[in-house]
């Protein structure tokens, strides 16, 4: 079994690079296949995610180039076969296949992955998005067929702001006939980036970052050239590794505004960040503040980051609470945090923060990719050796964490045990 093993308590300095969004690169690569030809995307993280949509893309017989970074993809022989479960199972952005299968060839038949560990996840607004354009949704167990005569322009009211479905009904709608105008649309920066993609590609998408979208449907998308947002969580994360464990840790190649919230409440727990035009510096404090979190979609607290500020909360005096309010079961860090010597209790959606407490090395599990994140932070802090198991989790949406953080002087390594 493969682990990474961490001895923590070694002081991070010098850079880490930021790569390309995962949460962008996930729906961007989809996206491709609405053009008649060829586009190339650059600034694309190397992670398992990012593989197993080239592979998706590859059963439907999309050229895909992969150079380094790089990925050149051309779905101009493509065929619009039916996505087996073995594909959409590797990931849950395999769905949005749907929105670029439905908008391309009006007809998409594949598996939804279904929910994971942090919850339920359904895609009813994914669907009714779906319908609204005209398509007619028929499913079989977790396949799904979703098809139109004609794709027409309508006007769609998320009951929930959610950045899955907000992607998937532009992706459907590009090339509807008619306006389309998405009401009470997620605003998070990778749709802004996608949307960015599409235009360039010859969409007309407006108002991409705001609560309201509005795509004019076209005929004929053409083949562009595309470069990935920096990953705001990434970003973050280090920040709170180097906020725990930094002597001028500098995190570059960074959007600061897409990091909003976490600098505010790294600032408030005691952090004083130093901050340039695309990146910011980290040192410890002499000690940590306790805080109060409430998780919420762009621009509020990212939840993706819930789990990792945990671990920094475990450091701060006195009480502290998080409470998340996206996904009903994203605590799953927190037993295994205790295990390390945290005082943790949950109760509801609310964690209940004791601090500061020392933190012993031990042996945990990655059970989602940012617990997973959570743990290696833990391992950096914690007195002796962490062993965490289950690391594929970390791996689909870190790229080279593991050099990146020994580049820092952190005290890493993969094995096999
Ligand atoms: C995206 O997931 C991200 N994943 C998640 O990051 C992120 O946590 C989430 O947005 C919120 O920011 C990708 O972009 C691949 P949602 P997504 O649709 O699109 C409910 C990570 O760690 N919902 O905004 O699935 C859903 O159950 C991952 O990188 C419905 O009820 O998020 C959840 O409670 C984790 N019906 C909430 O909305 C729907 O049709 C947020 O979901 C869709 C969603």
């Amino acid at each position: 079994m493969k682990v990474l093993e961490i001895n923590g308590k070694h002081e991070l300095s010098g850079s880490i690079r930021i790569s390309g969004a995962k949460n962008a690169s996930v729906a961007l690569i989809p996206a491709a296949i609405l053009a008649e030809e060829e586009s190339t995307i650059c600034n694309v993280p190397e992670i398992t995610d990012t593989d197993a949509l080239c592979e998706i893309l590859e059963y439907l017989n999309v050229g895909v180039k992969r150079a380094s970074e790089s990925i050149i993809i051309d779905p101009s022989d493509m065929k619009n076969l039916e996505l087996k479960d073995i594909y959409c199972k590797k990931l849950r952005a395999s769905y949005y296949f749907m929105g670029a299968l439905l908008g391309k060839y009006k007809k998409v038949t594949m598996c939804f992955p279904g929910g994971c560990s942090i919850g339920k996840r359904p895609i009813n607004l994914h669907l009714k998005g779906f319908e609204a354009l005209g398509a007619i949704v028929s499913s079989e167990g977790n396949k799904y067929n979703v098809e139109a005569d004609e794709l027409r322009g309508a006007n769609i009211y998320l009951d929930f702001a959610s950045v899955g479905a907000t992607i998937n009904i532009m992706l459907a709608a590009v090339k509807a006939k008619g306006v389309t105008i998405i009401d009470n649309a997620a605003k998070e920066p990778e749709i802004v980036n996608v949307a960015t993609f599409l235009n360039s590609m010859g969409a007309k998408i407006m108002g991409a970052g705001t609560s309201t979208i509005r795509i004019e449907g076209v005929e004929i998308l053409h083949g562009c050239f595309h470069e990935v947002i920096p990953d705001r969580i990434e970003a973050g994360t280090y920040m709170i590794a180097g906020a725990l464990c930094g002597n001028r840790l500098k995190i570059d190649n960074i959007i600061p505004t897409h990091v909003e919230a976490l600098i505010s409440k790294l600032q408030e727990v005691g952090c004083e960040i130093e901050q340039g035009e695309d990146y910011v510096v980290m040192t410890k404090p002499a000690q940590f503040k306790s805080t109060n979190i409430k998780t919420g979609v762009y621009p509020g607290f990212p939840t993706d980051l819930q789990q990792p500020f945990t671990v920094l909360l475990t450091q701060a005096k006195g009480k502290s609470k998080i409470e998340e309010t996206i996904y009903e079961n994203r605590f799953m860090h927190i037993a295994y945090l205790n295990l390390l010597g945290a005082d943790i209790s949950v109760k509801n959606q609310t964690a209940t923060i004791f601090g500061p407490t020392t933190l012993v090395g031990g042996h945990v599990v990655a059970t989602d990719l940012r617990a997973g994140a959570a743990m290696v932070i833990a391992g950096l802090i914690a007195d002796g050796t962490t062993t965490i198991s289950n690391i594929d989790h970390i791996l689909r949406g870190y790229e080279e964490i593991v050099e990146k953080l020994i580049s820092v002087g952190a005290k890493i390594e993969s094995k096999e045990i």
